[in-house]
C-alpha cells in the first residue's frame, strides 16, 4: 500500500515485509528517509511521520547532499555521483555579455510540485506484444512530480509496487515544457540510498563460455561501477546486484538489498560509497557516449530499475526475483518443452535428410521442440557469408523447409528456427545492396567480428526490412519458436541516429520481437547472444527462455547455472545435454551427470543423436521421461541453494512448490578434495508434518521422511563423493 501524510508530507510504500519512506522537506526537496524491513507486527497504519527537523540540523556547508535527495541530480551544491545531468541552452533574459560564456546552464534543481497514486503506470520500453503474464493484477504506482523552479523541466519519479513480492520498479519521466531542446547528459532510471555501510556487493561478470561468474567484494570508499558498452546486455557483467553490510548476510539469512535493470542495452549500475558511510546506487543508461536530446514538449520515459530488500539472505532475494520474473515479467506459457537443437550435431554441415533423421530420433526419445540452428538460409554455408539473407537455401533444403516442418509436426514436436536479425556478413546480398545500412563511421574501417557487421537499427527502413524478412518466413511456414541470436559487440557505433543509437538499437530489437509475437501469437522466442550475452528483465518480458552459455560442459555449467540463479528463474534457463566428450573443453562426463545438471532448468538436448547407440538413446529417453515428471517443480517451484560452490565445491539445490507438496532435490559435485566429508544438507521450504516419499529416476523409493526430518538433517546417506557425482530426487508429500 502507498500512503501519503499531508501534514508531514511523508510518503510510505509498504510491502508485505518491507517499507520505503521519503518526505518533502522544508526546502521542497524530496528526500529519502528509510528503506528496509517492517516490524512483523506492524499493520498498514504504521507509517513514519518523517523527520524534517533532524535533516535540517544535519546540513553542513560542505555536504549539502547529505540530505539524500530521492533523485540525485547535478545541481544545487552536488559534487557526488548523480542520476541526472542536463544542459539547458536557454538563457535568462537579463544576461550580461560576459555571462553568456557561462552557458549552457548545467544545474538541475528538483523541487516538489505534486503527486498522484495511480493504478499500473508503465515504465519505458514495456512490451507491446499484448501477451498476458501469469499475474496481471494492477499495481499501485506512486508518481511524484518534481520541477525545476526556473528551467522548463519536470521530472516525474515513479514507484510501482508489487506487494506480493515486496518488489518495486522505479523509473523516471523527463518532460521538456520549454521551446528549445534540452540536452540530457546523464540519465539513470533511479538512484537508491542503501543504509550506511551496506558495502558488500554481489555481482556477476564473465565472458563468452564463462558467463555468470559470481563476485562478492567489499567496495572501498569511492565509486565502483558495473556496466556494458554495447547494444546488448553483455557477457562482461550482468545488470544485477545484491548488497548487504559486510559479513551480515548469508544464503538464507541476513538483510539483502537487490536490484536489476529491465533494459538490454548499454547500461551501468554505479555504487557511490562515501566517507560518511553513505552508499548510493545509480542504475540506468551507461553515461559513456550518452546523449539524449529532449525536444520541446517531449517526454522521455526510462525503463525500470527493479529493486527490493529481503531479510532471508541471498537465497531469499533470488526467490523474490524469480517469482517476480515468472509471474510478472515472462509471457505466460505452459511449462517449457524439452528441446533438441542440432547445432552441435551438424554445425554448418546440415541438409534436409540429416535433419529429418535427427528429428525422428529426437521425437523417439521424448523431445517436444526441434530446432534447426544456423546455416539454413541464403549463402550461409560457413560463418563467413550469408547473414542478412533470410530466405531458405535451396542448397540445404532443395524442397524448401516445409517437408521438414511437416515431419517434425507429425512426430508431435514443435518446430524452431535460428535467426540473427541484427547482423549482416559483408559477403551477403543484403550488404551488397545496402552497404550503408551498417553501423560505421564514414571514412573509417568497418571492423568485422565473426566476419559480421551490425545493422543500423537507427534507420527505420532497416528494422522494417528485417521485420518483413522474418515475417515472410513465419507466414509461409508453421514455425513455433525462434532462437534469436546476436553474435558480436558494437564498436564504431556510427548511425543515422547519432549517439541515440545506444538506445535506438534496443528499442528496434524490442519492437521487432513484439511485432512478431503480436502477429504470430503462438510464437515463442529464445534470447541468445553468443550464449548468455543478452539476459535481463527487459529481454525476459518478450522472450520465453534464454540460452545461458555456449559452454555445455556439465561441470562448467554447475558454476554458470549457479550464477544465473542469483537473478533469473530456472524456467527461463535453457540447459542442454551434449556429447559425452564435450566439444569445447574435451572433458568427459557421465550421461547422468550431464542430465542432472541440465535438468535444473529448461531441459534441452544438443548431442549428435546419430553417434548414439540404441542403449544410449534409451538412456536419454529414460532421463527425459523423468524430467517431464519433475519439470513443473523445477520450472514453477521456489529455488533453495543448499550448498554453494564457493563454500563446498559442490552445488545442491532444491525446488519446492509454494504449498510444499512436491520438491526436487539435485546435487552435483564440481570439485572434491580427498579426505573432505560433506554431511547431508538440510532442505528448505517443506511442510514439517508432511511425510515425503523420495524417489529416484527409476521411481525407486530412496527414503520416506517427514518434512521436519528433511529440513533438519537432510537426506541420510547423501554424503557426497567425487567430482562429477550427481543425483536428482523427487519428493512428494503424502495425501
Ligand atoms: C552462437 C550461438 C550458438 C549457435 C551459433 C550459430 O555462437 O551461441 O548457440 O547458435 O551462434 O552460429
Amino acid at each position: 500500500m502507498i500512503h501519503y501524510n499531508p501534514e508531514t508530507r511523508t510518503f510510505s510504500l509498504n510491502g508485505r515485509s518491507s517499507q520505503y519512506t521519503m518526505q518533502v522537506d522544508y526546502n521542497e526537496r524530496l528526500v529519502h528517509i528509510s528503506w528496509g524491513p517492517r516490524p512483523k507486527d506492524a499493520d498498514e497504519t504504521a507509517v513514519l511521520s518523517g523527520n524534517n527537523r533532524f535533516m535540517a540540523a544535519g546540513f553542513t556547508s560542505f555536504e549539502f547532499q547529505g540530505s539524500k535527495d530521492e533523485l540525485l541530480a547535478y545541481g544545487d551544491t552536488t559534487m557526488h555521483e548523480v542520476a541526472l545531468k542536463i544542459a539547458f541552452p536557454d538563457l535568462p533574459a537579463s544576461l550580461t555579455e560576459a555571462e553568456t560564456l557561462h552557458t549552457p546552464i548545467r544545474d538541475v534543481r528538483l523541487r516538489y510540485k505534486s503527486h498522484e497514486i495511480v493504478m499500473d503506470a508503465q515504465p519505458g520500453l514495456l512490451p507491446l506484444h499484448g501477451l498476458p503474464t501469469q499475474n496481471n493484477e494492477p499495481r499501485e504506482t506512486l508518481r511524484i512530480q518534481l520541477q525545476d523552479p526556473t528551467q522548463p523541466l519536470t521530472v516525474t519519479l515513479c514507484y510501482r509496487l508489487t506487494p506480493e513480492h515486496d518488489i518495486f520498479e522505479r523509473w523516471i519521466e523527463l518532460y521538456n515544457s520549454g521551446d528549445s531542446a534540452l540536452f540530457v547528459e546523464q540519465c539513470s532510471f533511479a538512484s537508491l540510498h542503501l543504509p550506511s555501510r551496506t558495502t558488500e556487493i554481489t555481482s556477476i561478470h564473465g565472458s563468452w563460455a564463462a558467463e555468470f561468474t559470481q563476485q562478492r567484494q567489499i567496495i572501498p570508499v569511492g565509486t565502483f561501477a558495473l556496466g556494458h558498452r554495447s547494444v546488448q546486455t553483455g557477457h562482461s557483467s550482468n545488470p544485477f546486484f545484491m548488497a548487504n553490510r559486510p559479513g551480515q548476510a548469508w544464503e538464507e539469512s541476513g538483510l539483502v538489498y537487490f536490484g536489476t535493470l529491465a533494459f538490454s542495452g548499454a547500461w551501468q549500475i554505479a555504487f557511490d560509497h562515501q566517507h560518511s558511510g553513505d552508499v548510493r546506487v545509480l542504475g540506468g543508461y551507461n553515461p559513456f557516449d550518452f546523449e539524449l536530446v529532449l525536444a520541446p514538449k517531449e517526454t522521455h520515459v526510462t525503463p525500470a530499475f527493479v529493486c527490493g530488500v529481503c531479510e532471508n539472505g541471498w537465497g531469499g532475494a533470488s526467490r523474490r526475483l524469480h517469482r517476480f520474473a515468472r509471474e510478472r515479467v515472462l509471457p505466460e506459457t505452459p511449462t517449457r518443452p524439452v528441446l533438441y537443437n542440432s547445432w552441435e550435431a551438424t554445425y554448418f554441415d546440415l541438409n534436409a535428410d540429416g535433419q529429418m533423421a535427427l528429428a525422428r530420433k529426437a521425437a523417439a526419445m521424448g523431445v517436444e521442440l526441434f530446432v534447426v540452428d544456423d546455416g539454413w538460409f541464403g549463402g550461409r554455408r560457413t560463418d563467413f557469408a550469408g547473414l542478412g539473407d533470410w530466405w531458405v537455401s535451396s542448397d540445404v533444403f532443395p524442397e524448401g523447409l516445409q517437408p521438414l516442418i511437416d515431419e517434425v509436426h507429425q512426430l508431435g514436436m514443435q518446430f524452431g528456427l535460428w535467426f540473427e536479425p541484427e547482423m549482416v556478413n559483408p559477403d551477403s546480398d543484403l550488404y551488397r545492396q545496402h552497404p550503408d545500412w551498417v553501423l560505421h563511421f564514414p571514412g573509417r574501417p568497418r571492423t568485422e567480428a565473426r566476419f559480421q557487421l551490425v545493422l543500423d537499427f537507427g534507420r527505420e527502413e532497416v528494422v522494417d526490412y528485417i521485420f518483413t524478412a522474418i515475417d515472410t518466413i513465419l507466414s509461409q511456414h508453421d514455425i513455433d519458436f525462434i532462437k534469436w541470436d546476436m553474435n558480436r559487440n558494437v564498436t564504431e557505433p556510427g548511425s543515422v541516429a547519432g549517439k541515440a543509437i545506444w538506445r535506438a538499437h534496443v528499442a528496434g530489437v524490442y519492437q521487432l520481437m513484439d511485432k512478431l509475437r503480436q502477429k504470430h501469437s503462438k510464437l515463442s522466442i529464445q534470447s541468445c547472444s553468443g550464449g548468455g550475452g543478452r539476459i535481463d528483465l527487459g529481454m525476459l518480458a518478450r522472450t520465453d527462455q534464454v540460452w545461458t552459455s555456449d559452454n555445455t560442459d556439465a561441470l562448467d555449467r554447475i558454476r554458470i547455472q549457479e550464477g544465473f540463479s542469483l537473478a533469473y528463474p530456472a524456467r527461463a534457463m535453457e540447459s542442454w545435454v551434449t556429447h559425452e566428450k564435450n566439444h569445447q573443453t574435451g572433458r568427459i562426463a557421465e550421461l547422468s551427470t550431464r542430465f542432472d545438471v541440465a535438468m535444473r532448468g529448461a531441459l534441452g538436448i544438443g548431442s549428435n543423436l546419430n553417434e548414439l547407440d540404441a542403449a544410449e538413446l534409451k538412456d536419454y529417453a529414460r532421463h527425459i521421461a523423468f524430467y517431464k515428471k519433475i519439470r513443473h517443480v523445477v520450472q514453477e517451484g521456489d529455488l533453495y541453494r543448499l550448498a554453494r560452490l564457493e563454500e563446498d565445491g559442490t552445488t545442491a539445490v532444491c525446488y519446492v512448490l509454494s504449498d510444499g507438496s512436491e520438491a526436487v532435490y539435485s546435487v552435483a559435485v564440481k570439485d572434491h578434495v580427498l579426505g573432505f566429508y560433506r554431511s547431508p544438507m538440510p532442505l528448505h521450504g517443506l511442510v514439517s508434518h508432511a511425510i515425503y516419499t523420495i524417489t529416484d529416476i527409476d521411481a525407486y523409493e530412496v527414503a520416506r521422511l517427514t518434512g521436519y526430518e528433511l529440513m533438519v538433517q537432510g537426506i541420510p546417506g547423501d554424503a557426497i563423493g567425487t567430482a562429477g557425482y550427481s543425483r536428482t530426487l523427487y519428493l512428494k508429500a503424502a495425501g
